[in-house]
C-alpha cells in the first residue's frame, strides 16, 4: 500500500468496476450463514483451535486475533483458502499497540517527543514484525483521549490534547499501514469514564465529543485508517458499540469512512448487561443496525442473527453492507490475491536503534536543580529502587510478544554506560511492598555514593486495561524509600516510570532532580542511561497534565475561564480554598540541560480571513553550553466567541534544534479555519474577532500577540 493517500486508494478500489463486481457476484452466492461467518470474529489462545478451524471450514469465521506466529496463521489460512466453500481469506488481528516483539515506548511517552514522525517510525516498524509473524490487522491506535490519570488505559493513548493526539493518531496509521491494518479506538468517549474507573459510563456533550474526543479519530479515518473499534462505555445512556449516531451518521455520513466497525471484546453480548438489549438477538440487532459491522467474541451475529433476519427484524441490505465493509477491506489489503502474505522479518539491529532513539526523546525532565544532571561518569552512583533492575516492567502494557530478556534495565544502562563510575545497586523494596526491610542497604548504598539514582513508579500491569487507580501516589513503601534515601544528604536522581501522571509533590519539592521515562520498551535502559550521563540532551514534554493532588483531577490545560475565574485576592472565584489551581508540572512541559530563551514574536498579518493561513515568527536562543531540542508551542485563545472559549488550545508545534550560543526564527502555521468550534447550532464555526496567539516551551508560559479574524 502506498503512504500517500489511503482515502483515496480506497476510493479508487471502491470505483473500481472490476473489483465491484467480483465482490457483488461473490456476495450473490453467500448464504446467510456464511455473510454472517464473515461478520464473527474470535480470539485464539495462541492458535486456533479444531472448534476455530472448523468455523473457518464451514465459512463461519471472518478473522481471529491472538493466533501468533505465521507457523500458526498460515495452516488456518490455508483452510479458509483451500477448504471453505467460498475459499474468502481470514484477517489475522492482534494487539500490537508498541511493538510486537521489539517493544517501543508506550504510545503515552511517545506523545511527549512531539514527533509524530517518530511514531509513524515505530508504528511502521512494529507492523512490519508483526506481518512477518502472519498478522494483518492491529487494533491500534488507540486515541482515545484521557484527561483523568486514574483511568489506567492513558498509557495507550496520546494524553489529552486533541490536536497532538490528532497528528500522533494519522502518524501510527500511516506507518502501521505500510503493512497491516490499523484500528483506531475506542469508538468514543472511553477516555471520560467517570471518576477514571474502568469501563464506566461517560457524560459528554455533543460539543465536548465534537471538540475535544473525535477530532483524533477523525485524523485516523483521513488518514485511510482500515476500521474502527467501537467501545465499551456509554454515552449519556447510550453505549458505544450500539451508538448509530457515533457509528453511522458521524463516522460513515459526515466522515464518509470506507473501512469496517469492529466491536470490541464482548461490547456486543454487553448490551445486555448496559441493560438496553434483553436478549442475545436484540443485543446483536441493536449493534448490527447501529453500524458495528463485525462481532469481536461475543458469537453473537453468527449464532442470534440468522432467524431475526429470515423474520424481516434485520433487512438483508443491512447485513449485505456490513459484510461488503469487510470484504472490501480484504480485497484492499490484498488477502484474495495473497492470502499468507509472507514478509521478512525486519532487522533486529535498526528495530532496536530505531527504540532507543524513540525512547530517547520521550523521557521528561521534570527537575534539575543547580545541575545536577547530567551526572559524571566518574562518580560512584547508587542505582536503588524496585524498577532499577527491572527487566519485566520496562515493557509497559499490552507488550504482546516482547521479552523480558530483550529489555535492557537502567541498572544495565547506567553499568554499560559508565566504565570510570563505580556502582552499587540495593532494590530497596518491591513495587508494591509494605516491608521496609531492604531500606537499611539502599539506605548504606546511598551513604557511600556521591548520588543516588532511585527508579521508582508502577508495574507495567498498573496501567492499561483493568488497571484504575483510585490513588496516584508511589504505590507500596516507595515513597519512604526516597524520603529514607533522601536524608542521607546524597542527591537524588528520581527516575520515573510509569503509565500515567503521578503525584509526586515531596519528591518536586526536596528532590534535586527528577526524570519522566514512562515505560520505554527493550531499550529503555541505555535510553535513560543516555539522558542521565548527558549523551543525549532531554527533549520530551509532558502530553498530559499533572496534578499536585488528586482532589484537582479532571485537571486539563484547555479548559474553559468561568465566570469567575481564579483570583488569588477574591475568595468568590473559581478556586479551591487548599490547593492552588495549577498543575504540578503543566501541560507541554519538559526541561532541557540547556537554557533558552524566546523573543520577538511577530505575525505575518494583524488581520486574516478565514481562508488563509497565519504565520507567527519566534526567535529562540539557546543561551546554555549544550545543544538541545526545544519543542516551540503554540497556543491560540479566541477572545470572545458565541461559546466560551477554551484559555488555551495547541494549534501548532515544531521541534527545533540549537547548538549552544544559536538562535533562531522559528515559524509555525495555523490555518485560520482550524480554530473552529463547535457553534450553538453545533455546526463548527469560525467566528470573526480577537484570536490571541501564544508561542513558547509548554502550556503555561509563552509570548503573547493577537490578530483579527474579519469577515
Ligand atoms: C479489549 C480492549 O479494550 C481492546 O483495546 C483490545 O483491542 C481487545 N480487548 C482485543 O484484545
Amino acid at each position: 500500500m502506498s503512504r500517500l493517500c489511503h482515502s483515496l486508494l480506497w476510493a479508487a478500489l471502491l470505483a473500481s468496476p472490476a473489483a465491484a463486481q467480483n465482490l457483488d457476484s461473490l456476495l450473490a452466492r453467500m448464504t446467510l450463514e456464511e455473510k454472517l461467518g464473515q461478520l464473527n470474529l474470535l480470539s485464539a489462545n495462541g492458535r486456533a483451535s479444531p472448534e476455530q478451524m472448523q468455523l473457518v471450514r464451514a465459512g463461519k469465521l471472518g478473522g481471529l486475533f491472538n493466533v501468533i506466529g505465521a507457523e500458526n496463521t498460515t495452516p488456518v489460512q490455508r483452510i479458509a483458502v483451500t477448504e471453505s466453500r467460498l475459499k474468502i481469506p481470514l484477517l489475522f488481528g492482534l494487539d500490537v499497540i508498541h511493538g510486537y516483539r521489539t517493544i517501543f515506548p508506550i504510545p503515552l511517552a511517545e506523545a511527549g517527543t512531539f514527533d509524530p514522525e517518530v511514531a509513524e517510525a515505530t508504528a511502521r516498524a512494529a507492523g512490519a514484525e508483526a506481518a512477518a509473524a502472519g498478522i494483518n490487522w492491529t487494533y491500534a491506535p488507540m486515541v482515545d483521549i484521557a484527561r483523568d490519570p486514574r483511568w489506567g488505559r492513558i498509557a495507550e493513548g496520546s494524553g489529552e490534547d486533541p490536536y497532538l493526539g490528532s497528528l500522533m493518531a494519522a502518524a501510527r496509521v500511516r506507518g502501521f499501514q505500510q503493512s497491516i491494518f490499523a484500528t483506531v479506538k475506542h469508538f468514543a468517549g472511553y477516555g471520560a469514564a467517570e471518576a477514571g474507573r474502568e469501563y464506566n459510563e461517560t457524560e459528554i456533550s455533543e460539543r465536548t465529543m465534537r471538540e475535544i474526543y473525535l477530532p483524533p479519530f477523525k485524523a485516523a479515518v483521513d488518514a485511510g485508517v482500515a476500521s474502527v473499534m467501537s467501545a465499551f462505555n456509554d454515552i449519556a445512556g447510550v453505549p458505544s458499540s450500539g451508538n448509530a449516531w457515533l457509528t453511522d451518521t458521524v463516522l460513515r455520513r459526515e466522515w464518509g469512512f470506507k473501512g469496517f466497525v469492529v466491536s470490541d471484546w464482548t461490547s456486543v453480548a454487553e448490551l445486555m448487561q448496559h441493560g438496553i438489549a434483553g436478549s442475545q438477538a436484540e443485543a446483536g440487532r441493536r449493534a448490527l443496525t447501529a453500524g458495528v459491522d463485525m462481532d469481536m467474541q461475543s458469537g453473537i451475529y453468527i449464532d442470534a442473527l440468522a432467524a431475526l433476519v429470515r423474520s424481516n427484524r434485520i433487512p438483508m441490505a443491512v447485513v449485505d453492507t456490513a459484510v461488503m465493509h469487510v470484504l472490501r477491506a480484504k480485497l484492499y489489503l490484498g488477502l484474495f490475491r495473497d492470502p499468507y502474505r509472507a514478509r521478512p522479518q525486519p532487522a533486529s539491529a535498526e528495530l532496536r536503534a530505531l527504540a532507543r532513539r524513540a525512547a530517547n526523546e520521550s523521557i521528561v525532565l521534570l527537575k534539575n536543580d543547580r545541575g545536577l544532571l547530567p551526572l559524571a561518569k566518574t562518580a560512584t552512583i547508587a542505582v536503588i529502587g524496585p524498577l532499577a533492575d527491572s527487566k519485566e516492567e520496562p515493557l509497559g502494557p499490552w507488550h504482546t510478544q516482547g521479552q523480558a530478556q530483550d529489555v535492557v534495565t537502567v541498572l544495565q544502562g547506567i553499568r554499560s554506560r559508565a566504565s570510570g563510575v563505580q556502582v552499587v545497586y540495593a532494590q530497596g523494596a518491591g513495587v508494591e511492598d509494605t516491608s521496609t526491610a531492604g531500606f537499611a542497604a539502599a539506605v548504606a548504598a546511598a551513604k557511600r555514593a556521591n548520588v543516588a539514582v532511585l527508579v521508582l513508579g508502577e508495574r507495567g500491569d498498573m496501567s492499561g486495561e483493568a488497571a484504575s487507580r483510585s490513588s496516584l501516589g508511589l504505590p507500596g513503601v516507595q515513597q519512604q524509600l526516597l524520603e529514607a534515601v533522601a536524608a542521607t544528604g546524597t542527591p537524588v536522581v528520581l527516575v520515573l516510570m510509569n503509565g500515567r501522571p503521578l503525584i509526586v509533590e515531596w519528591a518536586s519539592d526536596h528532590v534535586p532532580a527528577i526524570l519522566e521515562t514512562w515505560f520505554l520498551g527493550v531499550e529503555a535502559g541505555n535510553a535513560i542511561a543516555d539522558v542521565l550521563f548527558g549523551d543525549v540532551n532531554p527533549s520530551g514534554r509532558l502530553p498530559v497534565t499533572f496534578p499536585r493532588v488528586l482532589g484537582q483531577v479532571p485537571i486539563y490545560y484547555n479548559h474553559r475561564n468561568t465566570g469567575r475565574p481564579y483570583d488569588a485576592n477574591n475568595k468568590f472565584t473559581s478556586k479551591y480554598i487548599d490547593v492552588p489551581n495549577t498543575p504540578r508540572y503543566p501541560f507541554g512541559f519538559g526541561l532541557s540541560y540547556t537554557t533558552l530563551a524566546y523573543s520577538d514574536l511577530k505575525l505575518s498579518a494583524p488581520r486574516a480571513r478565514v481562508t488563509d493561513t497565519v504565520t507567527a515568527t519566534v526567535t529562540v536562543a539557546n543561551t546554555g553550553k549544550r545543544e538541545g531540542t526545544e519543542v516551540v508551542q503554540l497556543y491560540v485563545r479566541d477572545e470572545v466567541a458565541s461559546v466560551s472559549p477554551r484559555v488555551r488550545e495547541l494549534k501548532a508545534f515544531q521541534r527545533v534544534t540549537l547548538k549552544p550560543g544559536e538562535s533562531r526564527a522559528v515559524s509555525l502555521r495555523v490555518a485560520v479555519r482550524d480554530l473552529w468550534f463547535i457553534g450553538l447550532d453545533m455546526k463548527p464555526v469560525v467566528e470573526p474577532g480577537t484570536f490571541h496567539v501564544y508561542v513558547g516551551p509548554n502550556s503555561a508560559e509563552g509570548l503573547e500577540t493577537s490578530f483579527e479574524c474579519i469577515p
